[in-house]
Parts: structure tokens; sequence; C-alpha cells
């Protein structure tokens, strides 16, 4: 990295509280080994305090509160309470599950700003059937509570192959439920997701189709409710800039401490991340070997240096590279700069056929897999 390289402050600060959860999405972005992070080896309600004072001092102006499930957190007021003081916009990103009317109260007295309310569909059969339990019903009066709190509610639905072709439906759900905002966030193949990616991997016309409804129900519905619509990289032809750029504006910090420029960064081979509990967090922003490696573009392979669209999408993911090329230096292989583009070509070809989706059960998020698929 050279000092034109160096980075502005972690402008956004995820604070991974826990990967506890009630629920068992199969699409779930914590590391498949989350398991071994035990409820014991979590930061401490102090340690937490810290981060946020660090980060803060540091420059961050948001905040969000996510998991696993937050809420499973005791805790969790004191650090809306704290981060609101210090001045932070703050997000919880939350199942429903534990937001009694108690917790949301006395979130709202500490300050809490906003909540994203995380859905699987608008059935009730597939919400229970794809989070392996039964809190379809649960979320609808969580959604009530948030509202009658007079929270400003992202409505999140992980959008895949099982129920992309609801999409009417849960646009018209998040508009009876007072969203303001509504997330059609399509499955990215990381973690559980890439290892149900077969399963989940929608084809091109469903998502023709899901796009094009979108958009119609924008033009209806106008500025009564925001909607994203995610499209998965698999059907790009460039990648995403992953995180806004890698150690550029994004800090995550996992259950256990772990400092990274993003939740999978864990899994990349010879890198090394920082913990809050040894390090401070503007040592860790600006000196540590694990943020400042894919910054700049001195990493970065001969394909990306010489591509036009380098400082468009700063050669893609570098998670993904790893995933899909086994180097995390690689060209995001959703490039089709690539040289290991076929691999998504593939994916995507398997994804059109008659049959798709079908040929293995789906595998739930569980401790006991965690522990199994562990290396
Ligand atoms: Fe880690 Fe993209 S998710 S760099």
């Amino acid at each position: 990295m050279t000092a034109t390289d160096r980075p502005g402050p972690p402008l956004w600060l995820l604070a991974e509280l826990t990967y506890r959860c009630p629920l068992h999405c199969a699409f779930c972005y914590n590391p498949v080994d989350f398991a071994r992070t035990r409820a014991e080896d979590e930061l401490d309600t102090e340690g937490w305090l810290r981060v946020l004072n660090e980060a803060r001092a540091l420059g961050s102006v948001q905040c969000g509160f996510s998991g696993g499930e937050p809420l499973v957190r005791d805790d969790l007021e004191i650090l809306v309470a704290e981060a609101h003081r210090l001045g932070y916009y703050t997000n919880l990103l939350t199942s429903g599950v534990g937001l009694t009317e108690d917790r949301a109260e006395a979130l709202k007295a500490a300050g809490l700003d906003h909540i994203q309310l995380s859905f699987q569909d608008t059935t009730k059969e597939l919400n229970d059937f794809l989070s392996h339990t039964r809190t379809f019903d649960l979320k609808q009066q969580v959604a009530g509570r948030i509202k009658r709190n007079g929270w400003p509610m992202v409505m999140n639905c992980v959008i895949h192959r099982l129920n992309i072709d609801h999409i009417g439906q849960i646009i018209d759900m998040a508009v009876e439920l007072g969203a303001e905002y509504l997330e059609l966030a399509n499955s990215q193949y990381y973690a559980w997701a890439k290892l149900n990616r077969d399963q989940l991997l929608p084809s091109r016309e469903q998502l023709e189709r899901a796009e094009r409804i979108t958009n119609e129900y924008r033009a209806k519905l106008g500025d009564k409710i925001r909607i994203f619509f995610v499209v998965p990289d698999y059907y790009e032809n460039r990648p995403k800039k992953c995180m806004n750029g890698w150690g550029n504006v994004f800090l995550t910090v996992t259950p256990d401490g772990t400092a990274l420029p993003c939740h999978t960064a864990k899994m990349l081979p010879g890198l090394s991340f920082p913990n809050v509990r040894e390090m401070g967090v503007g040592e860790i922003w600006y000196d540590s070997e694990g943020f400042n490696r894919y910054r700049g573009d001195g990493w970065m392979s001969d394909t990306c240096k010489a591509c036009p669209e380098k400082e468009k999408d700063l050669g893609g993911c570098r998670c993904q590279a790893f995933m899909l090329a086994g180097d995390p230096a690689a060209t995001d292989p959703v490039c089709d700069k690539s040289p290991q583009h076929q691999v998504v070509l593939d994916a995507v070809a398997r994804a059109q056929l008659p049959g798709a989706g079908t040929a293995a059960p789906l595998l739930f998020r569980d401790p006991k897999a965690s522990r199994r698929l562990a290396p």
C-alpha cells in the first residue's frame, strides 16, 4: 500500500455479536464452521463497548448489530445505548425472534434507529421450511411491533430458486406490513448458500421474470416503498466492487473479536486477522497485514491490472476468487475476463436444466453439520 492508497475511516461498523441463532437457514452467510465459536468465546460487554468507542473515535458513523441473532445477547440494549450516546446511526439486523414487547421498548429507550427484519418467504410453509423453524406468524407480529414503535423498517428477503416465483407476493407483503424499504437480495453463493448452490441458483428465466415484476411494482408503487433488487453475481459478466473495496469502508468484528474486512474473509488462506482483544481498532484498520493485503492494486492479477474497468470493481470479491479459483488474489471468476469464468458458466448452465435444483436435498445450517464441515 502506498501513502495515496491510505483509506479513510471505517465508516460502517458491523458488530456480529454472536453466531447463535434459533433459525437454520440454508443460505446463512455465517461461516460453515460457525459452531467452533462457542458462547463462552464471544466478546463480552466490556469488549464490545471498547470496540464501539474506538471505532467511533476513528470516524465510524453507522453501526449494524447482527449475528446470528443479536437478540440472543442480553446486553444488546447496553450496546445500542452506548452506540447511540456516541452518535452512531444504529441498525438491528434480526430474524425477529426475541423481539418481545419489553425488549422493543428497551431498545427504543436505548435509542435504536432502524430495524431490518428478515423473512424467508410469504408463505408460512416455505418460510418455516427454509428457516427450519415455525417463525412465520411471529415475524408478522414483530413487523407490527416495529411499526408501532415508530421505527423505519427494512424487510429483507433472501431470494433464490425456491421463492423467486413469489416475488409479487413478497412485495405485496412488504407493503402490507408497512416496510419503508424492501431488500430482494438474491442469494450470493458464500458459506451455507455455497454448499446449497445447485439447489438455490435460479434459472435465467426465473430471474428475468422476477426483475420485470419488480420493475412493474416500482412503477406502480412510486415512493410508497423503496425496493432494492440484488442480482446474483453469477448472472453478471463483471464482478461487484465487493464491500466497496477491501478495507475501504467496512469493518466487521466477529463474535470472538476477530476484525475482518468482510464477514467471510476469515477463510482466506495465508492471511492473519487481528483480534480486538489484542490490538486497537485504529492499528487494525490502518496497519494490520490482513487489512492492507488487498488495498490498492499492487496485489492484482495481470488481467485486472490491465483492465480499464479495474477502478470500478477493484477486481471483484477476494472471497469469491478463493472459493471459485482457489486463489484470493485471482480475478473474481464472475468476470468474463477471468481464466476461471467457466466455473460460473457451468453453474449457471446447470440451473437451466430440467429438474435443476433437485439432485440433492438442502443442507440446513446447524451446529452438528458445522462441526462435520469444519476443516
Ligand atoms: Fe470477502 Fe467479498 S465477501 S471480499
